[in-house]
């Protein structure tokens, strides 16, 4: 279905091996060399989704590096890849992390990080991916139901590990399969909301997908419109959009240079877009 295979599998490959040696090298200097101090997240590790089974969601997350207001109030972003299966390490070190991982498996620094000024939170989802742990394969979600459940619980979680997350005001984002799981999280956060105590809700700010894979079927028969309507093409681009749509039976048109991974391929127009929309700016603006 992804129009990038080749990419994702070689940026796995790599992701893998960058992994691999951090796994065994121990916390030594060795270690502080291949990975700078200032590349570790600010917390990772694992949020139980169930007690009685042990499954758990991974997760790494880093905080704002400049805030524009105290951190107490800073937005906060979940980033969920896609796949479905992908662990969310790619995000991380391939697209929107404050480090990247290069070609010969160093690590650089991202000028377009999109924890600039908000705090982001990474998770391997759902369980059975990346480092999140599944107890057995029966419990891996089978549904987007169940997949927004095992988020919930993780990021009630996660909110719990310091004070300072009660007030953020969170912001799920995702792409690709992440089409499926950001709006099925955030239907479930409000549903949930509903009918907790203040205390105990999840605040919700907004949701936001990246080339989402939301419902294929009825996206692959709507580009030319949806481009045509939003004013990104005109008459005859779409009439060529339609005739490429015909062709492409079964998930996706591919459109020249309208990348998969936008944060890789335009990290900083990426990082501009998320600002601006969380802060309503922009294209934003009211
Ligand atoms: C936890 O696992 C048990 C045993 O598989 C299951 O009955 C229960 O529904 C699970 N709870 C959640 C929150 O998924
Ligand atoms: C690795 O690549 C980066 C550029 O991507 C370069 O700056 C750095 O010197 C390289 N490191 C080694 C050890 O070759």
């Amino acid at each position: 279905m992804e129009s990038v295979i080749p990419l994702h599998g070689h940026n796995l490959l790599k992701l893998l091996l960058f992994l691999t040696i951090l796994h065994h090298v121990p916390h030594s200097t060795t270690s502080l060399d291949l990975l700078p101090k200032e590349a570790l997240p600010t917390k990772s590790g694992y949020l139980e989704v169930n007690s009685t089974t042990g499954s758990a969601l991974f997760y790494t997350y880093y905080e704002a590096q400049k805030p524009t207001t105290p951190l107490s109030q800073t937005p906060l972003l979940i980033w969920l890849q896609g796949g479905p299966g992908c662990s969310s390490m790619l995000g991380n070190f391939y697209e929107l992390g404050p480090w990247l991982v290069t070609s010969n498996v160093s690590v650089k620094h991202n000028p377009g990080a999109w924890n600039r000024i908000f705090g982001v939170l990474f998770i391997d989802n759902p369980i059975g991916t990346g480092f999140s742990i599944a107890a057995s394969p029966q419990e891996i979600p089978r549904n987007q139901h169940d997949v927004a459940k095992h988020l919930f619980i993780a990021i009630k979680k996660f909110i719990k590990l310091d004070d300072m997350f009660k007030t953020r005001p969170i912001y799920v984002t995702g792409e690709s399969y992440a089409g499926k799981y950001v709006p099925a999280l955030g239907y479930y956060i409000l549903k949930k909301n509903a009918i907790l105590p203040v205390s105990s809700r999840v605040n919700l700010a907004g949701v936001a997908i990246g080339n989402g894979l939301t419902d294929p079927a009825t996206q692959t028969a709507t580009y030319a419109v949806n481009a045509y309507y939003s004013g990104f093409i005109n008459d005859k681009q779409k009439k060529i959009l339609e005739n490429l749509q015909k062709k492409a039976k079964l998930s996706h048109v591919v459109v020249l240079n309208a990348g998969h991974l936008v944060p890789a391929d335009q990290p900083l127009n990426s990082q501009a877009m998320i600002e601006d929309w969380v802060l309503d700016r922009g294209l934003f603006a009211d």
